[in-house]
């Protein structure tokens, strides 16, 4: 019997998807290897990473629009600070929508960095609802938004337009639905709600958008490290990337 799982953490996964990478971590691709055992470096995985990065492009309609997709490490909770010290000039400030408990996360971090204003909340409302007729400030490094609050139940059904890039925490929702994902320069997501394992984040970014915060960035946090070393700077978590290529 299938059962459902409606706690808090990951989801469920095609059956053949399991079936898939069990195989793999049996044998990958008979080569005589398991997936966990084979070099990350090898022809084998870079195929798959490289897969898997360009039918991420491909699904969000982004391909050749100048965006990268990256499997990074660090869960979305990494990114919530990654954002601000790629994206956040010094002495600047960036603006963030506040509807609920991953959206406050993510301001947490960014206060780190530099002034964070709240540019809308529906916190007097328990987060009921998504805030409307809120504006954001034209000297905004970028603006963030969640657009499913996993908590509160709320999804946002449209995004603001806006010259300021568009940053947005897309964790329980990504690929759940059809939009224009043009609109945002920033989308990151960790994969164990929506495509596989815990352990990897998927981040699609906009290049023109990164390298202009005037900050020294320390490799592994930095974007565009990830970006030339085509999402493998380091040895990547081979087995839920694999598996969210297969879903
Ligand atoms: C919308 C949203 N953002 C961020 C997170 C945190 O993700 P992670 O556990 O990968 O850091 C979650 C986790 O449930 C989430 O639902």
């Amino acid at each position: 019997m299938k059962k459902h799982n409606y706690s808090a953490g990951p989801c469920i996964l095609p059956q053949e998807v399991f079936q898939q990478s069990a195989q793999a971590i049996l044998d990958f691709n008979n080569s005589g290897l398991s997936l966990l055992e084979i070099s990350h470096r090898s022809k084998d995985f870079v195929a798959v990473m490289d897969e898997a990065r360009a039918l991420v492009l491909e699904l969000l309609g982004l391909e050749g629009k100048g965006y990268q997709a990256l499997f990074l490490a660090g869960g979305a909770s990494l990114e919530f600070l990654m954002v601000p010290y790629n994206l956040m000039k010094i002495d600047g400030k960036a603006a963030y929508l506040d509807t609920g408990t991953w959206a406050n996360s993510a301001i947490k971090e960014a206060k780190h960095f530099g002034e964070t204003m709240i540019v809308g909340s529906s916190k007097s409302e328990n987060y009921n609802h998504i805030p409307k007729d809120y504006s954001i400030p034209a000297d905004a490094s970028y603006f963030h938004c969640t657009s499913n609050n996993t908590i509160f139940g709320t999804q946002m059904k449209s995004f603001p337009k806006t010259n300021t890039p568009l940053v947005c925490d897309m964790s329980s929702d990504i690929f759940s639905r059809v939009i224009d994902f043009s609109q945002f320069d920033l989308i990151y997501a960790g994969a164990q709600k929506n495509m596989g394992p815990a352990g990897t984040t998927l981040v699609v970014v906009k290049e023109e958008i990164l390298g202009k915060t005037g900050r020294s960035i320390p490799s592994m946090l930095d974007y565009q490290q990830h970006v030339a070393k085509e999402s493998m700077y380091n040895t990547p978590p081979v087995f839920p990337i694999y598996t969210s290529l297969l879903t």
